[in-house]
């Protein structure tokens, strides 16, 4: 897999938000619309901050911009504190001209017996858009993307998955301990990810060089669900020093 590695997460994140800013405007000047899969969690916060300034500050419009984001946790009231939707409009939507019917992001208010058609119809949306142009992707611990965690399928779906206990450790930082985290959370599918057009993870940090390692350098499993990646033909891994430290 393609690697590229940065001084630091800041000129990696600008250097992104560049790619994005190209491929949202030659879409505005073919009068398509860009469909850009998102992710949350710390890795993409500087992309998000580069691309509210280039919209502010350099005119880069959102109006022809379709959004849906990996995951969310279920469950999960939209406007709390932890929620995904939140984080989306707190750091990127809230601040830019996206039009409020163009971003998707897993509900997590569903019934139970609600999600399996929800994640059916969340598929057929990107499909009926032509497939997701450029996916964004941060790796968690264990190799995950998405909320597709250790032994996810190649193949998988949209669906309402199990969060490993390493996931739940990251993330019970904002969910003061271990008890108030979800067990639970609603992801898209490997397969729509690897579906994708094309596909950048970022990772930043010595915290993550092994499994950064693991996944551009190691066996594809299905234990590391990044290293799918490996078989996709358009998918890079931006990364700061640290992250790649481990890189042969
Ligand atoms: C979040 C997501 C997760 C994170 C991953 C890394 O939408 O899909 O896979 O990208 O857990 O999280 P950070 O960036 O916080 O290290």
């Amino acid at each position: 897999i393609d690697t590229v590695v940065f001084e630091n997460a800041t000129e990696a994140s600008k250097a992104v938000a560049q790619q994005i800013a190209t491929i949202i405007k030659s879409k505005q000047q073919k009068n398509e619309s860009c469909v850009l899969g998102l992710a949350t969690g710390s890795s993409p916060k500087g992309l998000y901050a580069e691309l509210v300034r280039l919209h502010k500050e350099e005119g880069l419009s959102f109006k022809n911009v379709i959004t849906f984001n990996l995951d969310e946790y279920y469950p999960m009231e939209p406007d709390s504190i932890n929620s995904y939707v939140r984080f989306m409009k707190e750091l990127l939507l809230d601040h830019v001209d996206i039009l409020p019917e163009n971003y998707n992001i897993p509900d997590g208010t569903l019934s139970k017996t609600e999600i399996a058609r929800y994640c059916a119809t969340y598929e057929e949306k990107i499909e009926s858009l032509g497939g997701i142009d450029l996916q964004i992707l941060g790796i968690g611990g264990n190799g995950h993307i998405g909320f597709n965690e250790s032994g996810s399928l190649q193949n998988s779906k949209t669906r309402l998955v199990a969060l490993d206990h390493i996931t739940r450790v990251a993330a019970s930082k904002d969910f003061s301990g271990l008890n108030n985290t979800p067990r639970t959370a609603i992801t898209l599918g490997v397969k729509k990810i690897m579906e994708a057009k094309q596909v950048i993870l970022m990772a930043w940090g010595e915290g993550k060089s092994n499994i950064v390692k693991a996944s551009a350098e190691g066996t594809v499993t299905n234990q590391v669900p990044a290293s799918f990646l490996q078989e996709h033909n358009n998918a890079v891994f931006v990364l700061d020093k640290e992250a790649a430290s481990k890189l042969t």
